[in-house]
């Protein structure tokens, strides 16, 4: 298991050979195996092998090619229409449309989402988190006709690997580690932390791509960026609104 956690890369390009059910069975096993609040499992997984949803699905992931290559698309989704239907079908009444519970389901679907990665590489598939899936939730719901009290949370691709990168760089363990209590960082401390990642090879190459000064730049003003930030935090706040997890009376 650990082989797979130190191994892990992303994968961009995929082999057209489909997943074999038993391997994806597994896969989903281990999603389903991850901890959960209260044991509430309040997530789902929709799997999406149809090369035409798949298509729709493209286009929503702003056409990132992987999501018509990779045989399987799984988008995990924070998800309380199951667990409320449980509770009014049993005299209990649900409270769980506020953003706590929508936190809390989405908690549980990104740990059924590593879960599910972790198996999968474990079985020699790459895989691809999708970001692209908080911008686009309610397009992506539309696709997958997810009803309300349910909010696609994260994507993953997954498939036989058309390409082997290296591994990328992370930031030592003590800029991501504090002992006891946090410690702030000064600022002699954060240019110490972020040396190698400011100087490396590839990051020269980025800075002469994006014509900036520093990496930090790069996803400042390219990558991640205000403006993208707040349209996407209107739309999101929108639909997780109208899913049913905002409201804040008693
Ligand atoms: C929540 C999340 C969203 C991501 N979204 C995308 C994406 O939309 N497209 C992409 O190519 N990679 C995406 N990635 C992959 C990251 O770019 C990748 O994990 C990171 O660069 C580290 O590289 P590694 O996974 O190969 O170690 C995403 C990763 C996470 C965790």
């Amino acid at each position: 298991m650990s082989n797979a956690i130190f191994n892990h890369k992303s994968i961009r390009k995929y082999k057209p050979d489909t997943i074999s059910d038993e391997i994806l069975n597994k896969i989903l096993k281990a999603a389903s195996r991850a901890s959960t609040t209260g044991n509430m499992q309040v997530y789902s997984i929709v799997v999406t092998t149809d090369p035409k949803i798949k298509e729709h699905l493209w286009e929503s992931h702003f056409k990132q090619d992987m999501v018509k290559q990779a045989p399987v698309v799984l988008t995990f989704c924070a998800d309380f229409n199951r667990f409320n239907k449980w509770c009014e079908l049993n005299n209990a009444t649900p409270g769980y449309d506020n953003f706590l519970s929508f936190y809390t389901a989405s908690i549980d679907a990104l740990l059924a989402a590593q879960n599910a990665c972790i198996e999968a590489e474990d079985n020699g598939l790459g895989i691809c988190y999708l970001g692209t899936t908080t911008y686009m939730a309610e397009k992506i719901a539309g696709i997958l006709d997810l009803p309300k009290n349910v909010v696609p949370v994260t994507t993953v691709v997954m498939g036989y690997p058309d390409e082997n990168p290296g591994l990328t760089d992370r930031l030592p363990l003590e800029a991501i580690v504090h002992y006891d209590k946090y410690q702030d960082y000064s600022d002699e401390k954060i240019k110490e932390l972020y040396f190698e990642k400011d100087n490396s090879e590839l990051t020269k190459q980025l800075l002469k791509e994006n014509n900036k000064e520093s990496l930090a730049q790069v996803f400042t003003d390219n990558r991640y960026t205000k403006k993208d930030n707040v349209f996407f935090s209107k739309s999101l706040l929108d639909f997780i609104e109208k899913q049913g997890f905002m409201n804040n009376e008693e």
